[in-house]
């Protein structure tokens, strides 16, 4: 069995993996967006703090599996460096009691490997990455090759939530909030621009969006004089210009990629109202779609034991003297690995 961690933003989540069948035989996350919610965000240090007290909670629970631990797994990048090193200094001292192997998962490919808990792989496979920190088209060969087709230039989907979210007055996060309101809201209601919609670039933006919400809402007085229709107008108009934004660039790139499988990956990719545009994009391009259980969509323990499966039968392991937060320099690159 696999040990897996993750602590690399505002969830601490733990798994117990079985190696030969992939099975999850235990998984919990203790999410803290009610202590961020006030702030509109998460706070770094506050995060950290709330790590160091739930991780040990959950790491007690699994202590009946610990005799048959083979390897002990831990996100190690991209993330908030203090909270990352939360869940690393816990895999290093497990690791080194135990006498087992550590092995190191990049956060996104365990988003990717989201699609295969419980499952075998599927390679080759178009991925779209929408998450609190990233979004991405990635093009996925196998384990080893992973490359980045297209990248955001300035903020994310699931951040761009979260701030439409703050600037109306909601709470964090603001994804399945800002959904939730667009199902009672007409979303023709405000014209709001599809981001590089006239420009060439496969790539995605959402910062002149979030910016064009932000001034939507100062003319409706800001978010106090907002009514609860105008919160939920304007949810689903900028739910909307998202989703065209996606589907453009997408399309883009559907029209060169001849791999059959796409899927869609991230907390973002729990929306319902894109999951479907999506479902309809792929039959237009006889493509099919894939995506992980909603409980393994946001952060979660369970994605990053199956990339370590992976990663221990390829016996990619890490000596806990050396594991460290990890420079993104490769990733800025283009490359995932
Ligand atoms: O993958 P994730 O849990 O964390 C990162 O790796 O960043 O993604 C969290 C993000 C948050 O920004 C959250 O607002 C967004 O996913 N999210 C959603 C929905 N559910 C979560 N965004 C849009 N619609 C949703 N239903
Ligand atoms: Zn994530």
């Amino acid at each position: 069995m696999i040990l897996s961690i993750e602590s690399s933003c505002d969830d601490s989540a733990i798994a117990i993996t079985e190696i030969a069948t992939k099975k999850v035989l235990y998984h919990k996350k203790i999410s803290q967006e009610e202590e961020h919610s006030c702030y509109g965000g998460v706070v770094p240090e506050l995060a950290s703090r709330l790590h160091a007290v739930t991780l040990p909670k959950l790491l007690e629970e699994t202590k009946p599996y610990f005799d048959k631990l083979k390897a002990v797994a831990v996100t190690n990048q991209p993330g908030l460096g203090v909270t990352l090193l939360e869940g690393i200094a816990m895999a290093k001292t497990l690791a080194t009691l135990q006498d087992i192997p550590l092995i190191s998962v990049h956060h996104l490919k365990g988003h990717i490997y989201s699609l295969f808990i419980e499952k075998e792989t599927l390679f080759p496979l178009l991925v779209l990455l929408i998450s609190g920190g990233h979004t991405q088209v990635i093009r996925v060969e196998s384990f080893e090759h992973m490359e980045i087709l297209a990248t955001s230039i300035d903020d994310s989907v699931g951040e761009s939530f979260d701030k439409c979210a703050k600037m109306m007055g909601l709470g964090y996060p603001g994804g399945p909030l800002i959904e939730a309101l667009a199902r009672k809201g007409d979303e023709n209601r405000f014209d709001l621009p599809v981001p590089l919609r006239n420009s060439p670039l496969i790539a995605f933006s959402l910062s002149g969006l979030k910016n064009a919400v932000r001034l939507k809402v100062e003319a409706l007085g800001g978010s106090d004089k907002m009514s609860e229709q105008d919160r939920a107008d304007l949810s689903a108009s900028f739910q909307k210009a998202v989703k065209l934004h996606l589907l453009q660039k997408s399309k883009k790139i559907f029209a060169k990629e001849e791999i059959k499988d796409f899927a869609i990956v991230g907390g973002a990719s729990a929306n319902k109202y894109i999951r479907n545009a999506y479902e309809k994009l792929c039959s237009e391009f006889g493509k099919t779609l894939h995506v992980a259980p909603l409980e393994y969509c946001s952060d979660n323990a369970a994605m990053i034991g199956r990339y370590a499966i992976e990663a221990y039968e390829k016996q990619q392991f890490i000596d806990p003297n050396e594991i460290d937060i990890a420079s993104t320099k490769k990733q800025q690159s283009g490359m995932l690995l």
